[in-house]
């Protein structure tokens, strides 16, 4: 048995199987270059699902987080700590809005934007109770919790773990005239990715993005964009939303705002959609925590920059 066999067998052997692994076992990486047990390098076009948008090991990031490790790691949020404001103002003002609710994985981040929306819907839009509904997209990947695989199309995500969370319409992707006519006075949100991801980096028709970001405000619906995947760089400008001058009313971050060093998410609106939480409504163990907050500042302060979303454009039209 190589090096190789004998670790994948282990894996196997004892790992449940949610994933179907190329047989490659990595290392080490550096940049957007991977090393497995046996020496061989790979180019990693994949980049950890799009949350390595800065590459492996990058030493602004590692530098980050090792500074951050030997002062304070967790606080919990029952104590402020020295990172956490700076954090949420410096994430806000990157995404052109006021508030912060942070997360650790998209997962957690879509199902907060999703409570944000419900209780938006009751509190403020005066929604009736119960009676909430957000319109989704086919073909979506907004993660794997229980609620958000109850609004997914593919059948491999969702057989065998229903009773599933109600709620939810569906319409196709791209198709304004459908997303019209599913706009009703208990819409609170329409949740898309601006550029669907998992359903094969799908780019909606031009125009398509700008009309739902029209629609949603003339019927008071808030339009959330899920970049969990094609925010950060990753398309070329800061947001995929960018693209079509589209300003949603919320953003759902994670992936590449970790800088591939660990998870970290965020739900980002206005003061008005985040105020309605209230202490206890919601919350995370871990998010917000020193360490996150510290490699997200400077996630953040790369992307000030601009350098990052200029290569991105550039490499990415020299591979097409
Ligand atoms: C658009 C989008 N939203 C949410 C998620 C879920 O993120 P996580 O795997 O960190 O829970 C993903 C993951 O691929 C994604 O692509």
């Amino acid at each position: 048995m190589t090096a190789t066999e004998d670790l994948i067998a282990t894996a196997d052997a004892h790992s449940a199987h949610t994933y179907h692994p190329l047989p490659v076992v990595i290392a080490t990486a550096d940049g957007a270059w991977m090393t497995d047990v046996e020496g061989r390098r790979y180019l990693d076009l994949l980049a950890g699902y799009s949350a390595l948008n800065f590459g492996h090991g990058n030493r602004r990031l590692l530098d980050a987080a090792r500074a951050q490790m030997e002062r304070v790691t967790l606080t919990s949020r029952a104590f402020h700590h020295d990172r956490f404001g700076a954090f949420c103002e410096q994430l806000a003002a990157l995404c052109g809005m006021e508030t912060v609710l942070p997360m650790n994985t998209g997962a957690e981040a879509v199902e907060t934007a999703v409570k944000t929306a419900r209780k938006w819907g009751y509190t403020v839009k005066g929604v009736p109770a119960e009676m909430a509904k957000i319109v989704v997209a086919g073909n979506n990947f907004h993660g794997r919790t229980t609620t958000i695989i109850s609004f997914s199309t593919d059948p491999e995500t969702r057989a065998d773990f229903g009773p599933y969370t109600p709620g939810f319409q569906i319409v196709p992707y791209g198709d304004l005239t459908a997303m019209r006519s599913a706009l009703t006075e208990n819409t609170v949100a329409v949740l898309l990715e601006p550029v669907q991801g998992e359903a094969g980096v799908l780019v909606p028709p031009a125009g398509y993005l700008p009309a739902v970001r029209e629609l949603t405000r003339e019927r008071n619906v808030l339009f959330v964009a899920d970049e969990v995947q094609s925010g950060l760089g990753r398309t070329g400008r800061t947001f995929a939303c960018e693209h079509e001058g589209v300003v949603p009313d919320m953003y759902v971050l994670g992936k590449a705002l970790g800088g591939g060093i660990l998870p970290v998410s965020a739900v980002v609106s206005s003061r008005e959609v985040l105020g309605v939480f209230r202490p206890g409504e919601h919350g995370s163990t871990f998010g917000g925590n020193p360490l996150a907050c510290a490699v997200a500042l400077e996630v953040i302060a790369m992307l000030r920059t601009g350098e990052y979303q200029a290569r991105a454009a550039r490499l990415g039209e020299r591979l097409h």
